[in-house]
């Protein structure tokens, strides 16, 4: 909302001019009818593949509408106040047996490459060790009405891989979030990565069309 106040025309000197903003009306939607579109991305990563998945999906929202107001966080850093003031939330994270990481999945997969020749150990990404996905929803308040969400993963190829979009996007409704897509996983090769050739392009798309969808 824009209010703006000005002194009579007919007077030489001063102009006063009165410009309040209200960042926050309603949440997501007010935003959306102010003409700035807010998109946060959420991610969790052991290995960076989600990472790079998620910077992606950033990217593709950014170019299709260069004013939008795009952040893109880990799950550590995504501030609960700055995701109620989303147009659009994306959350996502790898899979782990099959679906979203746990405590214990996560030091699995740590243990697993700790064991292993200082040479062949990929970079671990920084709060690897933290919560994840599953712990940063039990404190995500329900959404404000309209407020628009998608999910997505990273995992492998095989036949019964599972994936952990299904259950990010279940959660997503549980808390209010309207789905703008059905999840979307992207591959990647082997347990580390990398992210398979031509996902970070397919997750820019993604990213462009969830943009285009909510904005009519
Ligand atoms: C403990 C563990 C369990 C995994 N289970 C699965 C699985 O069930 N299905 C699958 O496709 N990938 C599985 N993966 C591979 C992950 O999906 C892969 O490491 C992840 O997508 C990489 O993303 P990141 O680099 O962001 O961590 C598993 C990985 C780990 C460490």
């Amino acid at each position: 909302m824009l209010v703006c106040n000005t002194a009579p025309a007919c007077e030489p000197v001063p102009v006063y001019v009165l410009v309040v903003y209200v960042v926050d009306l309603a949440g997501g939607a007010a935003m959306a009818q102010a003409g700035l579109m807010h998109v946060v991305v959420v991610f969790e990563s052991l290995f960076g593949n989600t990472h790079e998945v998620a910077e992606a999906i950033a990217n593709g929202a950014q170019t299709a509408d260069p004013t939008a107001e795009v952040a893109c966080l880990r799950v550590s850093e995504a501030d609960l106040e700055l995701v109620k003031t989303a147009d659009l939330l994306v959350v996502g994270g790898p899979t782990h047996m099959h679906g979203m990481t746990s405590g214990l999945s996560r030091k699995m997969g740590l243990t697993a490459e700790e064991k292993k020749d200082e040479e062949e150990r990929p970079e671990i990404e920084p709060g690897a060790e933290g919560p994840g996905v599953r712990d940063w929803f039990a404190d995500l308040p329900r959404a404000v009405k309209g407020s628009q969400a998608a999910a997505f993963d990273t995992r492998g190829d095989a036949r019964m891989a599972g994936g952990a979009a299904h259950g990010i996007a279940r959660r997503l409704r549980r808390h209010g979030y309207d789905l703008v897509a059905e999840p979307e996983g992207f591959i990647i090769e082997g347990t580390e990565g990398p992210l398979r050739a031509g996902e970070p392009d397919r997750a820019r798309a993604w990213g462009a069309n969830l943009v285009q969808q909510i904005a009519g």
